[in-house]
């Protein structure tokens, strides 16, 4: 990164912080000295500070970009696979066809869990949010492999996350067969990635299962969307997890929790609610005037992003896919997309959300997507955190193998009481 400086004046002292500039020319100044000095700054919801450097995704929110190790999402949804993405966001380079066999290769032997793992589920009530399942059970993964990782080792990075990558689906469609009561599936080595997601989600024991490649398509492709996006807040809590030098497992279990908020990775369940909620166009104009009033507490879910000041990228390719999949098992004129899109226009020509730069973003049509391939509502997060999980490994990784990477241990603004004497209970 190229350096120039930047002059910080206050109580008659200058500093002058060094200003680094990013492979695009975004200009950071560098406060890391400043806690030296006894100077600290504060940014509730880290608005304006990057917490770390990193070459894995980088985002254009005013133009809409979004690229994977220098690739543009489009031609990856269009061109590439979600493993071959997994290789890329993890290694930085797309694989030659035998790297790429032998990752395909190594995914799939892992694909099985321990058979101790299925007891977990057991702990559960039946109707328990399947999040609330994958939240334990992705933690429980540690109790397994934690004897046996030496984060210091890059291979043993790299298996843990072979073994995250493989099992998250594994994992996924247990929560889901458990919440049914239906039996779990074994992953089938014949099926790729996708396809051995959806039979384990749809296949039953008494008959053979027929996979349809346009949904195993387009399933791939929604995961490859939610591969990665730079340090968004689940992200963030991977990494802040592993700055101690946490189990990766455990950290990915952190990383679940902080994804499984309505305004995160939440909203695609969120979304489907509030359509359903809405109903009908006619009620379209009631809604939008709720999002608008500061004292009402509900927003236009899917809508708005902290660095997308245009167009989601991701909520373009999403809403192509919807149509290929309704295309496909439901209807082109499926009420709930018409209300969507309907609600998107009006929305995009609505002043309050024109001023405020907010517009679709990734979660605005995924559910709609994700109910046409049969997959319940609350299950969206779920696809959500199994897609990730290579995000998160490989931003996990890239930390953990920094020479010398320090503990994350944010400062405050203490406005708390002053320093007091203790009162005895009969003089309180
Ligand atoms: C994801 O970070 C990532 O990269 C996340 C993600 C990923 O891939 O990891 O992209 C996935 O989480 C997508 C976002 C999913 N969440 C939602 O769709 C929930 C609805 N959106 C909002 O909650 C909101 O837009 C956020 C949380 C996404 C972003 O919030 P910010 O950056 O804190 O923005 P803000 O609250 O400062 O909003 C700026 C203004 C405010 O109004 P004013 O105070 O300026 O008058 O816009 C308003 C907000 O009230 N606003 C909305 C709104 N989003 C922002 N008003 C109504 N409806 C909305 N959806």
């Amino acid at each position: 990164m190229g350096n120039n400086t930047a002059k910080l004046s206050f109580n008659d002292q200058t500093l002058e912080l060094p200003i680094y500039k990013s492979t695009f020319d975004d200009q950071l100044i560098d406060i890391s000295q400043l806690g030296k000095q006894g100077v600290f700054t504060i940014d509730p919801g880290f608005v304006s500070t990057a917490s770390c450097e990193s070459k894995i995704t980088y985002i254009d929110g005013a133009n809409g970009v979004l690229l994977y190790r220098g690739y543009p999402i489009e031609q990856l949804a269009a061109k590439s696979d979600y493993l071959e993405v997994c290789y890329l966001l993890l290694n930085g380079e797309l694989p030659t066809q035998a790297e790429k066999d032998d990752f395909v290769n190594n995914i799939t032997n892992h694909t099985m869990v321990h058979q101790q793992m299925f007891q977990f589920f057991n702990g559960f009530r039946r109707d328990a949010h399947p999040m609330a399942v994958m939240v334990g059970v992705v933690g429980a993964l540690s109790a397994f492999y934690h004897d046996s990782l030496n984060i210091s080792s890059a291979k043993h990075r790299e298996i843990a996350a072979y073994r995250l990558i493989a099992k998250m689906p594994t994992i996924a469609a247990m929560c889901y067969r458990y919440y049914t009561g239906l039996p779990f599936m074994h992953p089938q080595n014949e099926y790729d990635y996708a396809e051995n997601f959806l039979y384990m989600m749809f296949g039953m024991p008494t008959t053979k299962w027929v996979s349809n490649p346009i949904l195993s398509r387009a399933m791939d492709r929604i995961f490859t969307l939610h591969a990665d996006h730079e340090q968004n807040a689940s992200t963030s809590t991977v990494r802040l997890a592993g700055s101690s030098g946490a189990n990766p497992f455990a950290c990915i279990s952190a990383g679940i929790g902080a994804l499984w908020g309505p305004a995160h990775g939440g909203a695609n369940e969120a979304v489907l609610s509030m359509l359903n909620e809405i109903g009908d166009v006619t009620r379209i104009p009631e809604f939008l005037k709720r999002a608008r009033d500061k004292s009402d507490p509900f927003r236009l879910m899917g809508f708005g992003h902290r660095v997308y000041k245009n167009y989601d990228p991701r909520a373009k390719i999403m809403r192509e896919t919807c149509y290929e999949v309704l295309e496909q098992v439901g209807d082109k004129n499926d009420p709930i997309l018409k209300l969507a899109m309907e609600l998107e226009k009006i929305a995009l020509e609505d002043d309050y959300f024109v001023d405020r730069k907010l517009y679709p973003n990734v979660d605005f049509y995924s559910g709609i997507t994700l109910s046409a391939l049969g997959i319940p509502t609350n299950m969206f997060t779920v696809i959500f955190a199994l897609a990730r999980t290579v995000g998160w490994i490989s931003h996990w990784s890239e930390m953990v193998s920094e020479p010398g990477f320090k503990i994350g241990r944010p400062r405050q603004l203490y406005t708390g009481s002053d320093k007091r004497d203790f009162m005895s209970l009969d003089k309180r």
